[in-house]
């Protein structure tokens, strides 16, 4: 790879918000791509069974405005893995990406997740089985620095060494913190194992031809500002959930952009129209669905709370009517006014 595609691509990678289960479903993403119009939005991650013998059309279904997005895939079965990827590319994925980072027992019992960390052999067959399939989509990881209460920094090393020698993988994203496959939740295993900064800041070191993404525990712009001057990308996951607003600086702050960075009116008045027109469309969705991933939008107004309140009131959810939306906003600017 030469200086300039290495540049494209580290680009391509600068930003992103990080695929979460059951939180960074489609209408999440178009929320999110309402304030950012760069950074790469990556989907849940998706089991390869599901989208082979599954209801695919479901999971790879994306509004047009959402790209670009990255699929995560899990599984470790690297003929599957190729039947998934395949029809990931054919829907349009800019990436496809292999979850090596994923603790959950139930996932650990499929074989796959973080506990593939150990069988990098394995991890490079399901690679190599995304990429070649997949051309034209770029074939990525996301994985811990380590496993259980190992800190080590070389099999880290040794593991993303391997795997750029043997696979076409040039871009690693990277959860700073080891993965403890026994005696945590998920949950805890995203909070309790230590963030290491300095073994990911010293992979970029050491392979400086890769694209390097941080991610764990970043939740201001400085953070992000401070991580970019050592690694080719920051990775947010619960805060951009959380607190979707920290995007809205983005593209102006880390791509150069122009154009103005939303405000919170606009971003509603697309969530409205967007609303009006799932529910004219899509029976299976409801209001619900949309608006529960945009209850922290006002997420440091004053009047967060009564957004918030009425967006999960289900009485009020119960008419299924965008205009729920607009209601909500009232109130909240409303009391912004007084
Ligand atoms: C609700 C939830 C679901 C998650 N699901 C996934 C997932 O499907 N795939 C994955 O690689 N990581 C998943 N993660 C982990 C995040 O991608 C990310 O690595 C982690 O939250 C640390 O980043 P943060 O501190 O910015 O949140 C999930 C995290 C949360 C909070």
């Amino acid at each position: 790879m030469n200086s300039t595609q290495h540049t494209d691509t580290a680009e391509k990678h600068r930003l992103s918000v990080a695929p979460m289960l059951d939180w960074t479903d489609r209408h999440y993403r178009f929320l999110a791509r309402q304030i950012s119009r760069r950074a790469l939005l990556y989907t849940e991650m998706i089991h390869a069974g599901a989208l082979v013998y599954g209801d695919a059309a479901r999971f790879l279904e994306t509004h047009p405005c959402e790209h670009p997005v990255a699929l995560q895939l899990g599984g470790s079965e690297p003929d599957l893995l190729a039947r998934a990827a395949a029809k990931a590319a054919a829907a349009g994925f800019a990436q496809i990406n292999l979850n090596c980072g994923c603790p959950s027992p139930r996932v650990q019992k499929g074989a796959f997740g973080a506990c593939l960390m150990r069988d990098i052999p394995l991890v490079a067959d399901c690679l190599n089985a995304i990429a070649d399939v997949a051309p034209d989509c770029e074939t990525t990881v996301k994985h811990r620095i380590g496993l259980d209460r190992d800190t080590e920094y070389e099999p880290l090393a040794e593991f993303v060494g391997t795997l750029a020698r043997q696979t076409p993988v040039r871009t690693f994203v990277v959860h700073a913190r080891n993965a403890w496959l026994e005696g945590l939740s998920p949950k805890e295993n995203r909070d309790i194992p230590p963030l290491r900064y300095d073994y990911v800041y010293r992979l970029k070191r050491e392979f400086p031809e890769l694209n390097i993404v941080i991610n764990g525990g970043i939740t201001t712009n400085e953070q992000i500002a401070d991580h970019l001057h050592t690694v080719d990308g920051a990775m947010v996951g619960r805060e951009a959930y959380h607190n979707p607003m920290l995007m809205a600086e983005w593209d102006a702050r880390f791509y150069g952009g122009t154009a103005p960075a939303p405000n919170h009116a606009q971003v509603v008045e697309k969530m409205y129209d967007y609303a009006k027109r799932e529910l004219a469309e899509n029976r299976h969705t409801t209001l619900r669905h949309i608006v529960r991933h945009s209850l922290g939008l006002m997420h440091g107004l004053t009047n967060a709370r009564v957004w918030r309140r009425m967006l999960s009131d289900a009485e009020l959810l119960q008419d299924n009517r965008a205009e729920l939306i607009l209601r909500a906003w009232d109130a909240v600017s409303g009391c912004l006014k007084t």
